[in-house]
């Protein structure tokens, strides 16, 4: 009796020293590209949520104070697409030098505020995977598998678990941010959550449900009233389409008014639909740009979506790099928006303002934010549905205003504008030259709205 207990008391003790820090054997030691010790501490690996699903994380340790910094996860949406991308294109502390063979240091990074945490999800999707490949997804399983993603991440990282968390996201994000917060909400009501306190949340460009917006039917009302404000469009088309189409009964145009809209998006050309102002650069490493040098793609309605996956995939699926952040090559070549075979996923969330923020907002801080050069998911859209929210207002719509340095001198500028409502400050920002991918085209403004919200700080 007295040995067993003895031995109990070694198994506890070598538990709680395994415990209380990091796994080791995730650590990455080098990067391919990068020469010398990285910036700060980096893990990669998989966080084993159930007997079959691997779920791929990389977690950058903050290069300002781990020890006291917030931990912020990170989605990218698709559905499909890889939270990797968020990592290499907008917010990780590397970014591909121009030929793709080398890392070089990107000084807007949110992990100089933040440990960041990246998570490839659902199963399927980058390097996550599922021993018994059963790949049928939804919003439900996800946000449940996200939340179990998150709960194995501070088993491993117990150090962490009395730092603040936020979840941060963008796209369809919009869906998974939501609804894994909501779930870590009421799993921390009902006192099953274990892990750091969530404190708020980001959605950046975000879908919202299968019946409501861009992403639920209404892709022609939200778009068309941000293409009418561009200088896209012929004006005398303009002002047949403000005459024939009225959206403010139906979200599905009229006959006359979707003739009118044909032609709109018939002379389009090929700009990209995540980013109007900016090129379209498309593909995989192994096809070609979507306009190569020469061709006219006439046939292609615009705006057209362009994935950029070229150096990423180049990149990711080379073996050294498998190597160093401890994953198993997928099945198929790993691309920014690449699912295992037989892989599906159905929406299932119907609408979140209605269904999910008002509980979500009642307990912690949101922000919507927006980049104003994205057709994708318009700031027409996010403007709608959180002004619809009906909570009264506490700021109305105004400028809000981030640091530049420029030629030695310091200024505020215009970073975008933000409505704030009397209701916990849930905030809706939109951010002035921001892409779809917010922190590819606007890093400085991305990195001001992080700090905003990590540190309580109004607009
Ligand atoms: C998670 O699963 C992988 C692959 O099956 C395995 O190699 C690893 O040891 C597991 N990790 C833990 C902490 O159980
Ligand atoms: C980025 O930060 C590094 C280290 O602080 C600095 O040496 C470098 O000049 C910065 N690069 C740019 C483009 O500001
Ligand atoms: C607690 O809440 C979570 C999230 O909604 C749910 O999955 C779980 O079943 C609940 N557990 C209990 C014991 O009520
Ligand atoms: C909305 O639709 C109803 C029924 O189809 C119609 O009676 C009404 O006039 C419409 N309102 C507007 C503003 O078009
Ligand atoms: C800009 O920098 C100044 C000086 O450090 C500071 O007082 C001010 O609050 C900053 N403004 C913003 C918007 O961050």
């Amino acid at each position: 009796m007295q040995h067993s207990t003895a031995l109990v008391a070694v198994a506890m003790a070598l538990l709680v020293a395994f415990a209380a820090a990091a796994p080791s054997g995730h650590e990455i030691t080098a990067l391919p590209g990068w020469s010398g010790p990285l910036p700060s501490r980096h893990y990669s690996g998989y966080l084993n949520i159930s007997q079959t699903k691997r779920i791929h994380y990389w977690f950058v340790e903050s290069m300002n104070n781990p020890t006291t910094d917030p931990v912020v996860v990170w989605m990218n949406g698709g559905p499909g697409c890889s939270s990797l991308d968020g990592f290499v294109y907008e917010h990780g502390p590397f970014r591909f030098s121009e030929d793709g063979t080398s890392l070089v240091r990107f000084n807007q990074s949110w992990a100089s505020l933040a440990n960041m945490l990246y998570i490839e999800a659902p199963v399927g999707v980058g390097f996550s995977y599922a021993t018994d490949s059963a790949y049928a997804c939804n919003d439900d399983q996800t946000a449940y598998d996200n939340r179990l993603a998150v709960q194995t991440f501070f088993s491993l990282f117990p150090e962490y678990n009395q730092h603040d968390l936020f979840i941060t996201g963008e796209s369809y994000g919009g869906i998974y941010v939501p609804t894994l917060a909501e779930s870590i909400l009421q799993a921390t009501e009902n006192g099953t959550y274990k892990g750091a306190p969530l404190k708020g949340i980001a959605v950046g460009n975000g879908c919202t449900g299968n019946e409501i917006g861009v992403c639920g039917g209404e892709r022609d009302k939200y778009e068309t009233e941000y293409l009418l404000g561009t200088a896209f469009v012929d004006p005398s088309l303009k002002d047949a389409i403000r005459a024939a189409c009225d959206f403010s009964n139906s979200s599905v145009p009229s006959m006359p008014c979707q003739v009118l809209l044909n032609k709109m998006h018939n002379n389009l050309g090929n700009i990209d639909m995540y980013n109007i102002y900016g090129s379209c650069i498309n593909g995989d490493s192994n096809q070609v740009l979507r306009a190569p040098l020469g061709k006219t793609y006439t046939d292609i309605r615009g705006p057209t979506a362009c994935i950029d996956s070229i150096l990423a995939s180049n990149y990711f699926n080379r073996a050294d790099v498998q190597a160093a952040i401890h994953v198993q090559k997928p099945v198929e070549r790993w691309s920014t928006c690449g699912t295992a075979p037989g892989w599906t996923y159905n929406s299932n969330r119907a609408n979140l303002p209605r269904d999910s923020y008002p509980y979500i907002i009642e307990h912690i801080k949101v922000v919507i934010y927006n980049g104003d050069w994205d057709t994708c998911v318009p700031y027409t859209d996010n403007v709608a549905w959180t002004s619809g929210m009906n909570y009264p207002t506490k700021a109305a719509w105004h400028p809000w205003f981030y640091n530049v340095t420029a030629e030695g001198v310091t200024s505020e500028q215009v970073g975008g504008y933000a409505t704030v409502y009397d209701k916990n400050d849930f905030t809706f920002v939109t951010v002035r030259g921001g892409r779809h991918e917010v922190p590819e085209t606007a890093p400085d403004k991305a990195l001001a709205l992080l700090s905003h919200l990590i540190h309580g700080v109004g607009f």
